[in-house]
């Protein structure tokens, strides 16, 4: 079965930040997980290039929102290179097929009879690009705020609506057959509840500004940009050319987005499809929110993570690590340097780094840097037996999206293996035991190699490496490839250290 796995598109609004990274990073290892268990995957990123919010940025630039949005996309383009995001696609709301996309599920509600014509009286931020009911505001100094936190004005306009109304009961319906739909489980409660409280039809066209995706026959309007953005996850697979090639990876496997921005994706979206006779996502995993040092991350605190600059200075796989190590995905958490640091010092570089090391060392001083290799003992099978099902359970975490779990499950492992050599000390037996030295080596690279190929998603140019000290050929490390053994006395190359040491307090 082929698998799709989305970002949100991100707003050309501003630079890139953490937040940006941090779900993306996401997809990203899921990707590569599955494209290592030999799955054919499309993993798609771009931006959201219109909308009031982007045009107000490029205003404010003093440019030309195409020019503007060219200018930022870039940017977020340039963002998947430097954390090594192996997108298969990036998609831009500005491009041709996606207006015509847009144009076409446009078209197809109408005829189905689920737009119509009407006027908007009510609240908007431009911050969300969300509607908001006024029992969801709070006023403070005369000014009225949606729940985000982002101030709401006063929107009076004609504009057309989608019959959401009709599809409250058929939504519940769905949640209900498809339990794993939302997760986690907490933001399913929270969309059903929202969904049980009743749903007001949905304003999506706007006539105040123009830049956007014009509606059918109707100039004066724009789509309204969460329908247009929303429709980018098909345009990627061709539609509405539903015999296109790409078709066969729908309906998405995952649709990754920020705990913000989930009632579009959980509610909107499904109402749209289920509306247009197109198939639901199979799922849609919310993740919590980053703070930075304990305080909400904002650009007026000046406290913005970039992850640019995060890179450069710890390096992209401990940066890649920490992010989906420290926190459970779903949950909120708090990013700092100090936890950043005791990752890198105290996991990667003490306990993987220097098993890695170690054993290199010795393979090269001691076995001519030849693959050793020996019986096993009953004093290696704690070490040994768990490989074979490293792979599985790693991957059943990966599935649930539970990457710190499936990271403390590999972890675990390597800290097993750091307490097997202390306690085989395989320096000591090379004047006592040679034999029982060349097996002991033997087995750490046979566990290192596991360790490492199931890490790669994580770290990808690090694994790369390591499997390269270990003399894994490229077209060896699937997961598959474990378990065929790598012939006895191949050559491996020289050992060099996998991480470098970040000072404390640095
Ligand atoms: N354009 C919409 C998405 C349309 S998808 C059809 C959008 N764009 S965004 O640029 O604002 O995207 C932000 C993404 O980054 C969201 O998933 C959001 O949750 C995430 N984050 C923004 N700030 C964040 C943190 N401080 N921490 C973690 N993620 C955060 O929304």
């Amino acid at each position: 079965m082929p698998i799709y796995l989305t970002t949100p598109i991100y707003y050309v609004n501003d630079k890139p930040h953490i937040g940006h990274a941090y779900t993306s990073l996401a997809t990203d290892v899921l990707a590569r997980w599955h494209r290592l268990a030999g799955r054919e995957v499309f993993f798609l990123t771009g931006t959201d290039e219109h909308g009031q919010k982007v045009e107000k940025a490029a205003l404010d630039a003093g440019e030309a929102p195409q020019a503007f949005t060219d200018r930022v996309s870039q940017a977020f383009r340039d963002l998947t290179q430097t954390m090594g995001f192996s997108n298969d696609a990036f998609i831009r709301t500005t491009e041709k097929r996606h207006y015509a996309a847009c144009q076409a599920l446009w078209t197809r509600l109408a005829d189905r009879g689920q737009i119509y014509l009407g006027g908007y009286e009510g609240w908007y931020a431009v911050r969300d690009e969300a509607f908001y009911g006024p029992d969801e505001l709070t006023e403070r100094d005369g000014v009225k705020y949606a729940p985000s936190g982002a101030p709401v004005e006063w929107v009076t306009e004609p504009s057309y609506f989608f019959k959401l109304s009709e599809w409250a009961d058929r939504l519940l319906e769905f949640y209900e057959a498809n339990p794993d739909f939302i997760a986690p489980a907490s933001r399913r409660n929270e969309v059903i509840s929202f969904v049980k409280s009743g749903l007001s039809d949905l304003s999506i066209s706007r006539t105040s500004f123009k830049w956007g995706v014009p509606v059918p026959g109707d100039d004066a309007h724009v789509m309204y940009v969460w329908l247009d953005a929303l429709t980018n996850y098909i345009t990627a697979l061709g539609y509405p050319d539903e015999g296109a090639d790409l078709w066969r990876f729908w309906p998405a496997d995952v649709h990754f987005v920020g705990k913000d921005i989930l009632r579009f994706h959980a509610i909107y979206w499904p109402a749209f499809l289920m509306a247009a006779g197109i198939a639901p996502p199979t799922r849609i995993f919310a993740h919590g929110w980053w703070t930075n040092e304990g305080q909400k991350i904002s650009k007026s605190l000046g406290n913005v993570i970039d992850p640019v600059a995060l890179v450069e200075e710890f390096g992209l796989d401990p940066v890649r690590y920490f992010l989906l190590r420290e926190v459970p995905f779903g949950q909120d958490g708090d990013f700092s340097r100090a936890a950043l640091t005791n990752r890198l010092n105290g996991e990667l570089a003490d306990v993987l780094g220097n098993l890695a090391n170690r054993t290199l060392s010795l393979i090269q001083r001691n076995c001519e840097g030849k693959l050793p290799a020996g019986p096993a003992a009953e004093a290696d099978a704690a070490l040994l037996e768990p490989l074979a099902s490293l792979p599985a359970a790693v991957g059943q975490l990966l599935e649930k999206q539970e990457y710190h779990l499936a990271l403390e499950e590999v972890f675990r492992a390597v800290r097993g293996a750091n307490g097997y050599i202390t306690v085989q000390a395989p320096w000591s037996l090379k004047k006592t035991d040679p034999e029982r030295m060349v097996a002991v080596l033997g087995h750490l690279h046979t566990a290192l190699r596991a360790y490492a190929t199931v890490l790669q998603p994580f770290m990808p140019a690090t694994m790369a490496k390591l499997l390269d000290q270990l003399g894994v050929p490229e077209d060896s490390r699937g997961l598959a490839s474990l378990a065929t053994p790598l012939p006895p006395g191949t050559s491996l190359p020289p050992p060099a250290p996998l991480f470098r040491k970040i000072e404390a307090g640095a």
